[in-house]
Formats: C-alpha cells, sequence, structure tokens
C-alpha cells in the first residue's frame, strides 16, 4: 500500500454516508481495440454514461471513416459486457497530414467530438503525433476554430534537454500561450494536467466565445490527484503508479486537488485510465498508464472526502457531471449514481488478453467508498 501524503491523515470532517449525484460522464479515456477493449469497456460503462475516447490506437485514428468504425466497434463490445447504456464520444488523432476538409466532415459528423494533439514521441503510440504544431498543423487548426472542434491537448514538450518533470511547464511557454494567441476562438482542453502551474494557467485564462462558453478547460485524473512523486519509487519502483504525464512534487498534487474541488467550470473528470498488461507494465522499459477506471468515482470521492469538499456532493457533482458537459455544449445526464461509505478491496488483478491478466490501479487497497447504484 502507498504512503499516506499530509491530507490523507487529515481528520475527516465529513459525515456523509451515503449520496447520490448525477450519472458522470469520463472526458479522457483509453479504451483500446479487439480483445482488450471487450475486456474493459464494462468497467467504464457502469460508473460512466459517456466518455472521450482516445485515438492512439496502432494505427491511429486519424479520419472520420475510422472513429466512425471504431465507434461501432466500441458499441458491440458494450452490448457483449451487458454493462447498459454508454455512449463513446469519438476524437481524431492530429498529424502534419490532417486536412481542412477532413476536420469539416469530422466536425459535420456528429460522432467525432474533439482532436487530440499528441506531441510526437511523448507518450504510448505517439510516434505519428506533431513535432511543430504551429508549423504543422495551421490550416488544420483554423479549421477547427472554425467549426468550433475543440482542440484536446497532450501538453508536455518532448525535448530531451527538458527535465521530464518539467515539460508540462515548459509546454505552456512554449506550446500553449502561442497557440491561443494565434488561435484565440480555438476552443482547447488541456488534459490531465500534472502541475501547480497548469492548474493556475486554466484558472487564470479565462476567455469565452460569443454564446458565453469557455474557450479552455482542463481534466484531472485520479492518480494526480491523490499521489505524488514518491509513489513512484515506495519501498522500490511502482510501475502501476508510472503514467504520463509523470506524478510530480506534493505542491503540485495540492494545487490541483485545489482546482478539481473549486467547482471552478473550467476543471472537471478525466481518468486518462490507460489499460496495458501486466506484463508489459512490469518489465524493463514498463508501459505509462494507470487502470483506474473499474473504481475510478470511489477514487474521486476519496480525494474529494480528503480535501474537505465532500460535506456535500455539489462540488464533486460539478466537477464529475457537469462541468464537462457544459464545456462540450452537450446536456448533462439524466441518470445518477449513488455511492455509499461501504468499504471495499481492490482485486490484485483482472481478466484482460492473457494470462498475467491485468493490475488495476491501486490493487489490493481498501477503499472506503463503493458505488451501489447507477441508472
Ligand atoms: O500514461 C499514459 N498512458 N499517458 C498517455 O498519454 C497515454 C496512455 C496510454 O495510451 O497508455
Ligand atoms: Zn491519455
Amino acid at each position: 500500500m502507498q504512503p499516506t501524503t499530509k491530507q490523507h491523515s487529515q481528520t475527516v470532517k465529513a459525515q456523509l454516508t451515503e449520496f447520490s449525484i448525477r450519472r458522470p460522464d469520463d472526458w479522457h479515456l483509453h479504451l483500446r481495440d479487439g480483445a482488450a477493449l471487450d475486456h474493459v469497456v464494462g468497467a467504464t460503462a457502469k460508473q460512466f454514461h459517456r466518455a472521450i475516447v482516445m485515438p492512439n490506437l496502432k494505427p491511429p485514428v486519424t479520419t472520420t471513416d475510422m472513429a466512425v468504425a471504431y465507434r461501432d466497434r466500441i458499441l458491440t463490445a458494450v452490448k457483449k459486457s451487458n454493462a447498459g447504456s454508454f455512449e463513446p464520444l469519438m476524437v481524431l488523432y492530429l498529424t502534419g497530414a490532417t486536412t481542412p476538409a477532413e476536420i469539416e466532415k469530422a466536425a459535420k459528423s456528429g460522432v467525432v467530438k474533439a482532436v487530440k494533439l499528441y506531441p510526437a514521441g511523448a507518450t504510448t503510440n505517439s510516434e505519428a503525433g506533431v513535432s511543430d504544431l504551429l508549423g504543422q498543423c495551421s490550416d488544420a487548426l483554423e479549421a477547427m476554430q472554425k467549426h468550433d472542434l475543440p482542440l484536446l491537448v497532450h501538453g508536455e514538450v518532448t525535448d530531451s534537454d527538458v527535465d521530464v518533470f518539467d515539460r508540462e511547464a515548459v509546454f505552456i511557454d512554449r506550446v500553449m500561450k502561442p497557440l491561443r494567441a494565434r488561435f484565440p476562438g480555438l476552443r482547447v482542453v488541456f488534459e490531465h494536467i500534472t502541475t501547480k502551474q497548469a492548474a493556475e494557467f486554466v484558472r487564470d485564462e479565462v476567455t469565452r466565445d460569443s454564446s458565453g462558453r469557455l474557450l479552455l478547460g482542463a481534466t484531472l485524473t485520479p492518480q494526480h490527484l491523490l499521489y505524488n512523486r514518491n509513489s513512484l519509487f515506495n519501498g522500490g519502483l511502482q510501475p502501476h503508479w508510472y503514467c504520463l504525464p509523470i506524478l510530480k512534487r506534493e505542491e503540485h498534487r495540492v494545487a490541483l486537488l485545489e482546482a478539481a474541488v473549486s467547482g471552478l467550470p473550467q476543471f472537471f473528470l478525466g481518468t486518462d485510465s490507460a489499460p496495458h498488461a501486466k506484463h508489459l507494465k512490469e518489465m524493463a522499459c514498463g508501459c505509462a498508464g494507470c487502470y483506474s477506471a473499474p473504481y475510478a468515482m470511489e477514487m474521486y470521492a476519496e480525494a474529494f472526502e480528503l480535501a474537505g469538499a465532500l460535506d456535500t456532493p455539489e462540488k464533486l457533482e460539478l466537477f464529475a457531471s457537469l462541468n464537462g458537459p457544459a464545456f462540450y455544449g452537450l446536456a448533462p445526464n439524466e441518470g445518477r449514481i449513488t455511492l455509499r461509505r461501504q468499504s471495499q478491496t481492490i482485486p490484485a488483478n483482472l481478466p484482460f488478453l492473457t494470462d498475467s491478466g491485468i493490475v488495476p490501479f491501486r490493487a489490493g487497497e481498501e477503499l472506503a467508498w463503493s458505488m451501489v447504484d447507477s441508472d
């Protein structure tokens, strides 16, 4: 079990024993494809009604036709899982070859909700990504601004001379600020933010379009709200705490948690649940990604409670169920979920592809909350 942070040891004030909120959505998720998709999609569908599905497959989802076909495969997998209703919201993978015509087609499809920037070499399956955003993709960005298709940003520079723990902060100055100056009407989500600098940038850069919608938002993962970088080295190397962008110092975790519980409309839930088989995490050169989907809402409830923000569930509902739809111009879900203060232990392993299975994030740990109902 990972050590507690200072906040973990604070006296818990809230006495809430059960609460229900509108059914939440996951605004940043990896579902993979084929048999892997079959194994993981049910876990998300039990917790969330919709998810923004990342396009970093092999080959990447670079066209509207590919996104439509991938969506069909996801819906087939959902049916097989018997997990109930789930709506995948699709994303195109931005490359230097993405054309304005493809952007227009995507925007008009009703299926594609955003375009994802992977800086080349930044993370899993990012080889086809972009090395010079404004140099390579200006026409596509112009079209996205015109057709109101948001850009989702993996916000890290990849220059080898920049320390891995500084890559997000450097990205703000080198890429994010020039991007926003050049395309002030482009809607941008700074995905899975991990630093105080990113949290402050998104908090303070409040701009809106003519209909009052925010132009800049950010998603936050459970691991970055609950853990700092010590967790990577707790008694030895901990591969299941390794994700990208990597966990940062405690001061950053505190700033991220403050942003999440602030109720501010620009911050919303995105698990970045990223499944990799056990043997591919526990190896020399293991893969980046935490498989948090099966217990995501329980972990977010824990984070909010540790921040003293769960006396009532309104703040969690804003973060998990209301701010995201408002940013994307969608209605919030009608259904509800109920969480009860009822402990449960995260299994050591879950079925996934081969016999090695998959190790869920925080395997073996006890959670204080359990999701007991969802409709
Ligand atoms: O840790 C991560 N895993 N970060 C990413 O950006 C990609 C993801 C994956 O696809 O495994
Ligand atoms: Zn991701």
